[in-house]
């Protein structure tokens, strides 16, 4: 018998033996890269990113000691079986024998929903899996009686995070968040996200961030897939040593509020994802022609207006405009008058840095 934070063999005796648990937990967005995987969903190169506000994920689950012989797991996604999201939910729950022990003994029903809509184009990964894994803990919590320490709860539902999508894995905590081992951050790790406990300058903690939806089709290439092609990779070794690099850079301007450098960085991330996707084999690229003409536009915009505003990319073709509250009324207009004639049906999603997940049943 064996028992660690994040595994066990020993199948327990349950303290309650029904229970609801809901969380709601929001997506994130990465200003250093996370981009290419190995061993069991662990990082090749470390991240940082801050949670939203406006987007996220509320997933509920019931739960009561099975009645079959079998554990029955059921996911319903906005009211209906959806058999995409649920399979990938549900093998999810499978692998995590070893993680959460006591799954073999309940019956689950969850139910998740977005706040954003599907089409949107938002990854909803990091929100739907960094939501499951909250309530995973909570059940953990009620049934077995463990993770009462509150520094404890959170790894653990960030370490099961990632294996669901390595970005969820950043979305468990609130404000800015780093995952993978840096020396910048002693308790950084591969194997869970940790927040960035360093003081922020206070002009990063009000950031704003639109989201100018240019496409809201389905990716021709998943994040999984362009991971993968990470592997072997002609720049591979160049990309780890760039975003460490990055990530001191980016840290620095955080902490002295150096909006130059930050400018430069982040752009610098959203152009180099892009570029390890083109000279990938095969090649692709998830850019639509008008990306680059919003990503021109903002760069004119910026000479001429000297404001902090600057982008980053998801793997997709759509624009995070990153800017602060204080700019917000002039930005909010440069959008409208230079920017929507770009974007799917005039659509753009207003979001800022956010409080992170909470539990709301
Ligand atoms: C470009 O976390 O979606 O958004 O681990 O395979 O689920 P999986 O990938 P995912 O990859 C996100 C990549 C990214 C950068 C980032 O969020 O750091």
């Amino acid at each position: 018998m064996s028992t660690n934070l994040f595994s066990s063999s020993f199948i327990p005796d349950l303290q309650k033996r029904e229970g609801f648990v809901r969380w709601q937990s929001p997506s994130n967005i990465a200003l250093i890269k996370y981009w290419g995987k190995f061993g069991v969903q662990l990082p090749k190169n470390p991240s940082l990113s801050f949670g939203l506000s406006e987007a996220y994920s509320q997933t509920s689950i019931k739960y009561s000691s099975k009645e079959a012989d079998k554990a029955n797991h059921k996911f319903y996604f906005e009211g209906k079986e959806n058999p995409v999201f649920g399979k990938k939910a549900l093998r999810f729950l499978d692998d995590l024998d070893i993680v959460f022990p006591f799954l073999k003994q309940l019956d689950l029903n969850i139910e998740s929903k977005n706040s954003f809509p599907h089409s949107a184009g938002i990854a909803s990964s990091a929100s739907s899996m960094s939501a499951l894994a909250l309530c995973l803990c909570s059940i953990e919590q009620e049934v077995i009686g463990s993770l009462q320490d509150e520094f404890d709860f959170y790894m653990k539902a960030s370490y099961v995070a990632r294996l669901g999508s390595g970005s969820a894995s950043r979305s468990v905590y609130s404000g800015f968040c780093v995952w993978g081992e840096i020396f910048e951050l002693i308790e950084s790790s591969n194997n869970y996200a940790v927040p960035f406990t360093y003081e922020v300058h206070p002009l990063f903690m009000q950031l704003r961030d639109s989201i100018l939806i240019v496409s809201d089709s389905e990716k021709a290439v998943s994040s999984r897939a362009g991971h993968a092609l990470m592997d072997g990779h002609p720049y591979a070794v160049a990309r780890i040593a760039q975003s460490k690099q990055n990530m001191t850079w980016l840290i620095a301007a955080l902490l002295q509020g150096d909006t130059d450098r930050f400018i430069e960085v982040v752009e610098n991330e959203a152009m180099s994802l892009h570029a390890l996707m083109m000279s990938s084999k095969p090649w692709y690229s998830l850019l639509h022609p008008n990306t680059l003409r919003i990503l021109n536009t903002v760069r004119a915009f910026r000479e001429k207006s000297e404001l902090f505003i600057c982008f980053t990319l998801d793997a997709g073709p759509n624009v995070h405009l990153l800017y602060t509250q204080e700019d917000e009324i002039k930005v909010l207009q440069f959008i409208e008058d230079e920017l929507l004639e770009f974007c799917v049906e005039r659509k753009v999603i207003h979001d800022k840095i956010g409080f992170g997940p909470k539990r709301i049943d």
